[in-house]
C-alpha cells in the first residue's frame, strides 16, 4: 500500500483512534485481514466472521508487527474503530485508489473473468508495473483488498468483479472507479440467483454505467447482450470480437492440433499473428478483450500479439493440461463450470482429441453438476451430455448425484450406449475406473462446479507421476 499515517486513515474512514501513541506512524505494509499474512507495518482488518472473530487475534497481530487493527470496538492493541469495517475498507480503498494516478481497469461477465483478468495482466505488465487481482477475489472484500496492493509504482490497477445480483457491480465499481470497463460475456452463471439473462446483463452492465465520459467501455461485439450495453454508457465503446466492425478482432481463427487457438489479431495499429499456449477457443475472445484494452492503454499490435502468444495459466484448475509419463494427458478444468465453459471445454478436448487419435488415443470427459443453473438445470445438463457425443467426445464419466444422471441420459439419448456414457456416484468411483481404463495417448478432461471438487479427480490420476498436482488422494 502506499504508506499512509493512522491519522490519514482515521480521517478517510471516519474513525475513531484508540491506544495509539503516535497518529504519524504510517501504514507501509499490505491491509490484511486473515492475521497470517501480517508483515511488518500491515494494518489488520477486524472482520466478524461465522466461526472467527478477527479483533480476537488483536494482540496477536500487533506483536506480529501490525500497526493497527481497524475495529468495530477497542482491542486491547491500538486501533481504528468504525461502525462497519466492510465500508471503512471500502472507503480506505477508493482514497488510494483516487491518489495512485495509475490506469484502472475493470472486467466482469458471467464467463472467463479470471482468464482474461490473467491475460491483461501478463500483456500490460510489459508496459509497466501491474497489480492485479488474485485468483478470483472478485467480491467487496477482495476487490478493496486487492486494491489496497498498489503502490505508487503501480501504473496498472487491474480488477476483476463478480456480481451476485443487481447493485454488486455498482457498488465495486464506486469503490474503484475504472476508466475502462470491459464486459466479456453474459451467460447463464448464477443465472438461479439472477432469475434470467436479461437481468445478468441488468448487473453487467452497471459497469459501463459507471465509466466517466473520458473513460472507455469495452464490449464483446459478438455477444448481442453486451454489445447492447452501448446505450448505457457516456463513455466511448471499443469493441471487441469476430464481427467485422469490432476495432480490434481475430481473423483465420483456428484450433492447433493439441487445441491452442491461432488467429490474426488485428487492432487500429495494424495486424500480428498469435498462437496461444492456452487451451481451448474460447481464449479466443479472452485474448481479444486483452488485446483491446492493451490497445486502449497505447501498446502497438505487434507487442500485443507477442504478449497472448506467450501468456500462460495464472490461476490454478483452468484447463491445466500435463502430460504423464506414460502418455496420458490430464486436463485439469475443474476450477467451475456452467454450460458456456462446458462448451468451450468439450470442444477444446475435441480439438486435442484429433491429435490423440492419430496415435491411438481417445477422448474422455469426467463431468459434474453445473451448479445454481434453477430451472434451467435439467436441460442444460442434457444440452451437455448431447454436445459430448455430437463432439466425438470418446467415452463420457458423469460424476455425482442428480444432475450428473442428466448429463448422462442426455448422451445416452443423443445415442452414445454401453460403455461410451456410465454414471458414477462419486469422484473415488471415477478415479477408480479411469485407472483401470486409461491407456497411452488418451486426453482427460476433468470439469464440474467449484461446490463438486472434482479437482480431486485430476489431483489423482496425476499422483505418483511426479506432477505438484498429485499430492493427496481422493476424498
Ligand atoms: N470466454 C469464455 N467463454 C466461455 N467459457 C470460458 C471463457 N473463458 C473461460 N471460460 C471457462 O470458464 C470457466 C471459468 O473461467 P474463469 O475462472 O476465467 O471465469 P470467471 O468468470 O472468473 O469465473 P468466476 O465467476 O468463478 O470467478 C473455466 O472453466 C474456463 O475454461
Ligand atoms: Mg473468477
Amino acid at each position: 500500500m502506499i504508506a499512509l499515517s493512522l491519522a490519514e486513515i482515521a480521517e478517510i474512514v471516519g474513525g475513531q483512534t484508540y491506544d495509539i501513541p503516535d497518529p504519524a506512524v504510517q501504514v507501509t505494509g499490505p491491509v490484511v485481514r486473515d492475521s497470517r499474512e501480517i508483515e511488518p507495518g500491515s494494518l489488520f482488518v477486524a472482520f466478524v466472521g461465522e466461526r472467527v472473530d478477527g479483533h480476537d487475534y488483536a494482540r496477536q497481530v500487533v506483536d506480529a508487527g501490525a500497526v493497527a487493527v481497524l475495529a468495530t470496538r477497542p482491542v486491547q492493541a491500538p486501533a481504528i474503530v468504525v461502525d462497519d469495517v466492510q465500508r471503512a475498507l471500502g472507503a480506505l480503498a477508493r482514497a488510494v485508489v483516487e491518489r495512485l494516478g495509475a490506469h484502472v481497469v475493470a472486467l466482469t461477465g458471467s464467463a472467463g473473468k479470471t482468464s482474461t483478468k490473467d491475460l491483461i495482466a501478463q500483456v500490460l505488465q510489459r508496459k509497466g508495473p501491474t497489480v492485479w487481482t488474485p485468483g478470483s477475489l472478485n467480491n467487496e472484500i477482495g476487490l478493496p483488498l486487492t486494491a489496497l496492493t498498489a503502490t505508487e509504482e503501480t501504473q496498472h490497477l487491474v480488477l476483476e468483479m463478480g456480481a451476485r445480483g443487481i447493485g454488486h457491480i455498482r457498488y465495486l465499481a464506486g469503490l474503484t472507479p475504472p476508466r475502462i470497463g470491459l464486459v466479456l460475456n453474459v451467460g447463464t452463471a448464477h443465472i438461479g440467483e439472477f432469475g434470467g439473462r436479461e437481468q445478468i446483463a441488468q448487473a453487467k452492465g452497471e459497469l459501463v454505467e459507471s465509466l466517466p465520459k473520458d473513460g472507455v467501455a469495452v464490449l464483446n461485439a459478438d455477444d448481442p447482450l453486451v454489445r447492447a450495453m452501448a446505450s448505457r454508457t457516456e463513455a466511448r465503446v471499443l469493441l471487441f470480437g469476430e464481427a467485422a466492425d469490432a476495432a480490434v478482432r481475430a481473423e483465420n481463427v483456428r484450433l492447433t492440433e493439441h487445441g491452442q487457438p491461432s488467429f490474426t489479431l488485428h487492432t487500429p495499429t495494424g495486424c500480428s499473428d498469435v498462437t496461444m499456449r492456452l487451451y481451448g477457443e474460447h481464449h479466443v475472445s479472452n485474448a481479444l478483450a486483452a488485446a483491446a484494452v492493451a490497445h486502449e492503454l497505447g501498446m502497438p499490435v505487434d507487442e500485443i500479439a507477442l504478449a497472448l502468444s506467450e501468456a500462460g495459466t495464472l490461476s490454478r484448475w483452468r484447463m491445466e493440461v500435463t502430460e504423464r509419463p506414460d502418455g496420458v494427458t490430464v486436463v485439469n478444468d475443474a476450477y467451475n463450470a456452467n454450460p458456456e465453459s462446458m462448451r468451450a471445454a468439450l470442444r477444446a478436448l475435441a480439438a486435442m482429441g484429433e491429435a490423440a487419435r492419430a496415435k491411438g488415443g481417445r477422448t474422455w470427459a469426467v463431468l459434474g453438476q453445473m451448479a445454481e443453473l434453477g430451472d434451467e438445470a435439467l436441460a442444460e445438463h442434457d444440452a451437455v451430455g448431447r454436445l459430448a457425443v455430437r463432439l466425438n467426445v470418446g467415452r463420457l464419466v458423469a460424476v455425482g448425484g442428480r444432475e450428473a444422471s442428466w448429463l448422462q441420459l442426455g448422451a445416452y439419448n443423443e445415442g452414445s450406449w454401453g460403455e461410451e456414457s456410465v454414471h458414477v456416484s462419486d469422484a473415488q468411483a471415477a478415479v477408480d475406473l479411469l485407472r483401470k481404463e486409461l491407456r497411452p495417448g488418451d486426453v482427460v478432461l476433468v470439469k464440474a462446479s467449484r461446490s463438486v471438487g472434482l479437482e480431486r479427480i485430476a489431483q489423482a490420476l496425476l499422483e505418483g507421476f511426479g506432477s505438484s498436482e498429485g499430492e493427496g488422494a481422493v476424498r
